[in-house]
């Protein structure tokens, strides 16, 4: 019997924070015309001095649970894709593991930049595929705020914060996440980075002088990446589903800049319509911007039961993939599960368990051999 990872639950975390062209204006040499005319942005959200990217990802994980009606102790497994970590280690997902009270879950994060949230959903899915696991919670979350030069122009204009996630659960039922496509080019690793502060270039007074710990970006470079890759991936997934193009209901990109969408539709030649596009409003939260993009498209009415979608994305590394999915709803539930309890149950056992690991090393502490 073939098992299927289906997508059962879905939420989103937005920074209340909005960050307009024209506040963008008053910071660096540009203008709103500019910045819609080029990019298709108008808005983005800035996270909250006390948020990270492993709140928000909270945040909509419990959301994705609630809606899954699934328990987070039921959760196996939790992945995190994201570029703007809360810290190099422990890992972002390993925080929203412990804050959403996953307790039976393995967690770790997965490092694609903006197509991170793909290969996270095709990792998830392999692993509920082949039996291994039976509920997956996969996040896409940035604070990507915090990496900008707000003094560089090039970039300050592009990136939003925002987090999404997907729950996946086990089904005999034909649909979820059906084919796949990974790819990566680390040739062109240096057209998209952040320099400093990994063990590549230590951070030291000096990188931060120099702004190496910021986002840099050969942007035009990339928009000709995009623009190559995103239809390519998009044509090779739907051929490993055996589809055809003209049954896909709606496809859903990475939001990157609206450009680079309308080269993707020229490039499928289907109209723009096809294509889910919000950009205007969050501009690029790389990991997070397919899942709230796919969110607002089922809350929109644009998603729907049983539609062929098709989740597409690049990023830095430079990496690109696809995956093919056919959307549904949750699963029928007997009776509905109190997230907000659960949390309160995951708050306390974090509490114990530190203050448990606290007596123990002093004890410990005590009793160490020198
Ligand atoms: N306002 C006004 N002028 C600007 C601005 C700005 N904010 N930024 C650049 N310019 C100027 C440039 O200096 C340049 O001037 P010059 O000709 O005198 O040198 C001119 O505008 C054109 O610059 P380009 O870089 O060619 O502008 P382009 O049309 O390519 O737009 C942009 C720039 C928006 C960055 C575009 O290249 C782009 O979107 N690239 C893709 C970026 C992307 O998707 N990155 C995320 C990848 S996902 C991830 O992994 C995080």
């Amino acid at each position: 019997m073939s098992i299927y990872a289906h997508i059962t639950g879905w939420g989103t975390a937005i920074p209340e924070k909005i960050l307009t062209n024209e506040e963008i204006s008053t910071m660096v040499d540009t203008n709103p015309e500019w910045i819609v005319e080029r990019t298709g942005i108008r808005t983005r959200h800035i996270a909250a001095p006390e948020d990270t990217s492993a709140t928000l990802g909270a945040a909509a994980s419990l959301k994705a649970l609630e809606m899954a009606n699934v328990p987070p102790s039921a959760v196996d497994l939790v992945i995190t894709a994201t570029s703007s970590p809360a810290y190099v280690f422990p890992a972002t997902a390993s925080l929203i593991q412990d804050s959403i009270g996953a307790t039976n879950a393995g967690a770790f994060d997965l490092s694609a930049a903006c197509t991170g949230f793909i290969f996270a959903l095709n990792m998830a899915t392999q692993l509920i595929r082949s039996g291994q696991i039976k509920t997956a919670v996969v996040v896409g979350a940035e604070t990507l705020s915090r990496y900008v030069d707000w003094t560089d122009r090039g970039t300050c204009i592009l990136f939003g914060d925002g987090a999404g996630a997907f729950v996946l659960q086990a089904s005999s039922v034909q649909g979820g996440v059906i084919s796949s496509v990974m790819r990566s080019d680390g040739s062109g690793g240096d057209l998209l980075s952040v320099p400093a502060s990994g063990s590549a270039m230590p951070a030291t007074a000096k990188t931060i002088e120099q702004g190496m710990h910021f986002i840099k970006m050969n942007g035009r470079e990339v928009f000709r990446f995009a623009t190559r890759v995103m239809a390519r991936a998009s044509e090779e997934a739907i051929e490993k589903a055996e589809w055809r193009l003209d049954q896909v209901e709606i496809i859903i990109p990475h939001q990157a800049n609206k450009r680079i969408i309308e080269a993707a539709a020229r490039g499928l030649k289907l109209p723009i319509e096809k294509f889910a596009i919000n950009v205007d409003k969050y501009g690029n939260t790389s990991t997070a911007s397919i899942p709230i993009a796919a969110v607002e498209m089922v809350e929109n009415g644009r998603l729907k039961k049983n539609d062929k979608t098709v989740l597409v994305g690049f990023g830095a590394g430079l990496t690109w993939g696809a995956v093919t999915v056919i959307w549904k709803e949750p699963f029928p539930a007997d009776k509905s599960v109190n997230i907000d309890f659960y949390q309160f149950l995951a708050r306390i056992r974090s509490f114990l368990l530190r203050v448990a690991r606290r007596i123990e090393g002093l004890i410990w502490g005590r009793k160490a051999p020198k």
